[in-house]
């Protein structure tokens, strides 16, 4: 049965733990789904891992709509929650709303949005009014980069510990559904996530969450251009795919690939009657 926001806020108050990973393509999203992850998230990480770009702030809307649809496809049970890109609505909350419409009717059930400033609380608030389910996303806040100049851990002493506190509940207030933590302390995730009703999903936060997500590439050992401290590799998939790549030219120019099997051929009478003719 298909997962909702509510029965993501459930799981909270069931003490079950929040599966979650990122996904860009519909046959990974069809086997996520099927091993039991309660929640694919297109993440804006496809920027790097999937589009080959520096950073997140480089995807559009339309390349996310696209990953969006293929996503939608393959997840029957899990809870799709599109990322909303750099740009898609920091501009206007008009269009905020507008932008968040399109990954809902491209198949996601969920957005997720970056930040809680003022600006932000306000625009989480109207998207989630419209009817449509908003999870936050604190600590490191990639879209931000060039304003925070680096990657930092978030939430490193009491101070800023309240304050990510403070911002967690005021998006738990704006009617986020959960909210991401991540690159912060487990004792500060600890701190923030009694302070909610709606789970905190950690990535670099600690067992002290609610739930865990990790980039799917990262998990798989497909994506080698950097790799997290937070992640765990359970794969070397770019190295199966380097020697599947490799054993595939290999056959074909030993002439080894494809076999009769592996084709089509004539009946023996067709056959004949082409060699006569040749
Ligand atoms: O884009 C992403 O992959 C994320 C992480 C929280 C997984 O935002």
């Amino acid at each position: 049965m298909k997962k909702t926001a509510k029965k993501i806020i459930d799981f909270k108050k069931n003490g079950k733990k929040i599966t979650a990973l990122t996904a860009y393509d519909y046959s990974s999203a069809k086997y996520f789904d099927r091993a039991g992850v309660d929640i694919i998230l297109v993440g804006d990480s496809l920027a790097q891992v999937a589009l080959g770009y520096g950073s997140t702030t480089e995807v559009t809307t339309e390349e996310m709509l696209v990953f969006t649809k293929a996503v939608s496809r393959g997840a029957e049970n899990a809870l799709v929650v599109a990322d909303m890109p750099f740009m898609s609505y920091q501009i206007s909350i008009e269009e905020a709303v507008k932008n968040a419409g399109r990954f809902i009717q491209a198949g996601a059930q969920a957005v997720k949005i970056e930040g809680a400033s003022p600006y932000i609380i306000e625009t989480i608030t109207r998207i989630t009014q419209s009817g449509i389910p908003v999870m936050g996303h604190l600590g490191f806040t990639p879209q931000y980069i060039n304003t925070i100049g680096g990657h930092y851990v978030s939430g490193k002493n009491i101070q800023s510990t309240l304050e990510l506190a403070d911002m967690a509940q005021n998006l738990e207030k704006a009617g986020a559904f959960s909210v991401v933590l991540e690159m912060v302390p487990q004792e500060s995730s600890n701190f923030i996530t009694k302070k909610l009703t709606i789970p905190t999903i950690g990535i670099g936060g600690g067992k002290f969450c609610d739930g865990q997500i990790l980039v799917s590439d990262d998990i798989l050992g497909k994506y080698d251009n950097f790799c997290p401290k937070f992640a765990r590799q359970y794969s070397s998939l770019k190295d199966i795919i380097f020697n599947v790549a490799r054993a595939y030219c290999n056959d074909v120019e030993k002439g080894n690939f494809p076999s009769v099997a592996e084709s089509f051929t004539l009946d023996n009478n067709e056959a004949q009657k082409l060699e006569n003719y040749s």
